[in-house]
């Protein structure tokens, strides 16, 4: 049997180590071959590829970043050609074909999966793996990359907490997450954020100041504020960056900015912004990203061995198991306002800025 795999999305830290459980997993376990699609999609249309071997997937399990390159505006079905906007998803089938792939691996995020379902539709045969730092894809408890993302965001509110103690300032740090508030939620509970602004709680300064406005009664001079950055403002829309491709997604930014002039308006205390970005996502990945990252790959190959197809594999509380991609793709994974960690962030006093 012949393997595709491709990355596809925005990079994230454990792409490698998938790369790599699958390929070592294809050849310990079956003798099964593996072609690698550089560039996501981009890769099984203008035909790049290379067969990955043992010698091509040493070394790289601690490595951020993917060995076959990735892209997050391919997408065979709306595909910029010289002529315009173009459906190119049958030269996608013809390239499959011409190197006898008989199961096509995409570990993406949504879009990536949902290009991936459209080509089932076409007859491919395909094996999802879920990944994004986002952690918002359905069907699994838990993307890989997404522990990477918090732990580098948690880090991050560490570091802000001493300079704001010792300023008295009001730090705000805008993380990744895009319509999703879970690098947001878990980052400012592990670093002790006093307040949490998410996409899925829609928020005002006047609360968000209200709240630091409390502390200083209690004596507290600083605040660390964690926005995600698709929170909105009551009755306003989310804060974007502007772009002028057609075939590049919307991309989120701006509302740290907001939130800290915001703030410093309203209760007079200085205020400072810090917009995470990228770091999120590249270097290495944590312990349990590489091992979750290595269950799925093997997982992947497993699926496609047994003839397994449109199919995730996911984590599914300590276990991995298979799920539809249609599952994953029609039911985003959001923080829903009854979520034991908003309770318990709100229990230990942590304001989401919509009381
Ligand atoms: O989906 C992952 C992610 O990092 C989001 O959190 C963020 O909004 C987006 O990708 C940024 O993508 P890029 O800068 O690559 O366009």
């Amino acid at each position: 049997m012949r393997l595709g795999i491709l990355t596809g999305g925005g990079d994230c830290p454990g792409l490698n180590a998938v790369i790599r459980a699958v390929v070592k997993t294809a050849v310990f376990q079956y003798g099964f071959e593996v072609v690698g699609f550089l560039d996501g999609f981009k890769g099984t249309v203008e035909d790049m590829a290379k067969t990955l071997t043992l010698e091509d997937v040493s070394g790289i399990l601690p490595r951020g970043g993917t060995i076959l390159g990735t892209s997050n505006r391919d997408n065979p079905f709306k595909y910029k050609t010289p002529e315009g906007i173009k459906d190119v998803s049958d030269k996608v089938l013809e390239n499959l074909s011409r190197h006898g792939i008989d199961f096509l691996i995409t570990v993406g995020g949504d879009g990536t999966q949902a290009i991936a379902m459209g080509l089932a539709r076409k007859g491919v045969k395909v094996i999802g793996v879920p990944k994004t730092i986002d952690n918002d894809l359905g069907g699994t408890d838990q993307t890989f990359g997404f522990d990477t993302a918090r732990a580098v965001a948690t880090e991050a509110v560490d570091r802000l907490h001493t300079t704001a103690e010792s300023h008295h300032r009001i730090m705000v740090l805008e993380v990744m997450g895009r319509d999703a508030g879970w690098i947001a939620l878990h980052a400012g509970l592990a670093g002790g954020a006093d307040i949490i602004l998410i996409p899925e709680i829609s928020f005002t300064l006047e609360n968000a100041a209200k709240a630091i406005e409390k502390r200083e009664r209690m004596g507290k001079r600083f605040s660390i504020v964690v926005v995600a950055e698709g929170a909105k403002i009551e009755g306003k829309k989310v804060y974007m960056m502007k772009v002028d491709d057609p075939t590049q997604p919307m991309r989120l930014g701006g509302v740290g900015r907001v939130v800290a002039e915001g703030l410093q308006k309203l209760v007079g205390l200085e205020a400072r912004y810090t917009i995470l970005g990228h770091l999120q996502r590249g270097g290495s990945p944590t312990a349990f990203d590489r091992i979750l990252a290595t269950r799925f790959g093997y997982a992947a190959v497993e699926a496609a061995a047994r003839g397994e197809n449109e199919k995730l594999v996911a984590l599914k509380g300590q276990e991995i198991k298979l799920v539809s991609l249609k599952e994953a793709v029609d039911n985003p994974r959001r923080v829903t306002p009854d979520n034991e960690l908003v309770k318990v962030a709100r229990a230990v006093g942590i304001s989401f800025g919509d009381q």
